[in-house]
């Protein structure tokens, strides 16, 4: 018998057996690589972040940020906004794109969405994210959750005080990315002020930063007792470490690294779904990324890189793909490179 680490949580009418969350990432997180990515395991996902201006909705690009597939239920559609009404009009639009649960984000540091006071710029004035929570749920039927990080900087982390808010007003789970938004990425993510989020409230709490593999994700569990785990940067160009920490949530045993027939059947659906949803123009340029990504710490890969990066043609980065992916398959022994063994110049090139 196998036991589970976690239990799950209700929200809503669902159950989350596996608490398991994809994190949103803007440009990365899109309905193609969602898909992929459920696959491993993923038991919530969260679409990018679509800011809550009004003249943005309906926009085509828009529409293409909110869809959400069959196969993704139940899904969160993320808003952010400091307006009480236009993020109301937000949430009301999430909720008819299919949303089954609304997650407002509070943690994003990016400058652009800090100066309108949205992101984590709202973290600093506890009112408006009280009025902003209460005029969200007060507008949709369906559970409203929440993502933060710890407070806009060291001296005036806030964690418990918002989570305390946000359970006061109705939010039924709460993510807390455990670094604030002065340190932007760098640093560690605290799993103790997690914890401290998770002791304040008796909503769900997801912990959120720096899960690379089984281990860290076992470990955040461990220091900050939180309710279930996201996993972002991680998954860039290696959705199998979703199979990785899926398993130790379930007490399953590790699943084996992917072969390199395995690892091009993803990247060439990925590359195909990109296609698809986004059309070739925009597939390109995303694909320079995500192929990029998949590439890291693997045989050759710097070479490829090099010539995978002058190509337009889009067919013709099919085809140079398909030709390394599937080449590796006689290196077979150079395969799992863990980040710790990836030399600095090879980080650089992730972000
Ligand atoms: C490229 C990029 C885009 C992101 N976009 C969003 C977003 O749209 N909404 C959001 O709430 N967080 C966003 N985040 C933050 C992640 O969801 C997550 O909180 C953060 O990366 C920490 O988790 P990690 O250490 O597992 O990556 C983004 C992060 C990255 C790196």
């Amino acid at each position: 018998m196998t036991t589970q680490l976690l239990p799950g949580f209700r929200l809503g009418d669902y159950h989350i057996d596996v608490p398991l969350v994809l994190a949103p990432m803007a440009g990365i997180t899109d309905l193609p690589f969602r898909r992929i990515c459920k696959r491993f395991g993923v038991g919530l996902v969260v679409s990018e972040m679509i800011a809550s201006r009004a003249v943005d909705m309906g926009r085509e690009r828009t529409e293409r940020m909110a869809e959400l597939g069959d196969d993704e239920h139940p899904a969160s559609i993320q808003i952010a906004g400091a307006d009480p009404q236009f993020v109301t009009e937000a949430a009301r639009w999430a909720v008819d794109h299919g949303a089954d649960f609304v997650d407002i984000n509070m943690g994003c540091p990016v400058k652009k969405i800090c100066k309108q006071v949205a992101g984590s710029a709202m973290l600093k004035d506890e009112k408006l994210v009280a009025r902003v929570i209460e005029a969200v749920v007060g507008a949709v039927d369906v559970p409203v959750t929440l993502k933060i990080r710890t407070g806009w900087d060291e001296r005036s982390k806030n964690v418990e005080r918002i989570a305390r808010i946000a359970e006061d007003n109705g939010v039924q789970m709460l993510t807390v990315h455990g670094r604030t938004r002065a340190q932007m990425f760098s640093g560690h993510a605290s799993w103790e002020d997690i914890g401290l989020a998770k002791a304040a409230v008796s909503i769900p709490v997801i912990g959120n930063g720096d899960i690379v593999d089984a281990a860290s994700a076992r470990e955040m569990i461990r220091v900050s007792g939180c309710d279930g785990v996201m996993v972002g940067r991680a998954v860039q160009g290696n959705p199998w470490v979703l199979g990785e920490v899926h398993a130790v949530l379930i007490g399953a045993p590790p699943p084996a690294a992917p072969s390199a027939a395995e690892r091009w059947l993803i990247v060439s659906e990925h590359l195909h779904r990109l296609a698809e949803h986004h059309g070739i123009r925009t597939a390109a340029k995303l694909a320079r990324k995500h192929v990029l990504w998949y590439s890291k710490g693997l045989h050759g890969s710097a070479e490829f890189r090099q010539l995978f990066q002058t190509l337009t043609d889009w067919q013709q980065m099919l085809d140079v793909a398909a030709g390394y992916f599937l080449g590796l398959g006689r290196h077979v022994h150079h395969h799992v490179v863990h980040a710790e063994n990836r030399t600095e110049a090879e980080l650089n090139i992730a972000v």
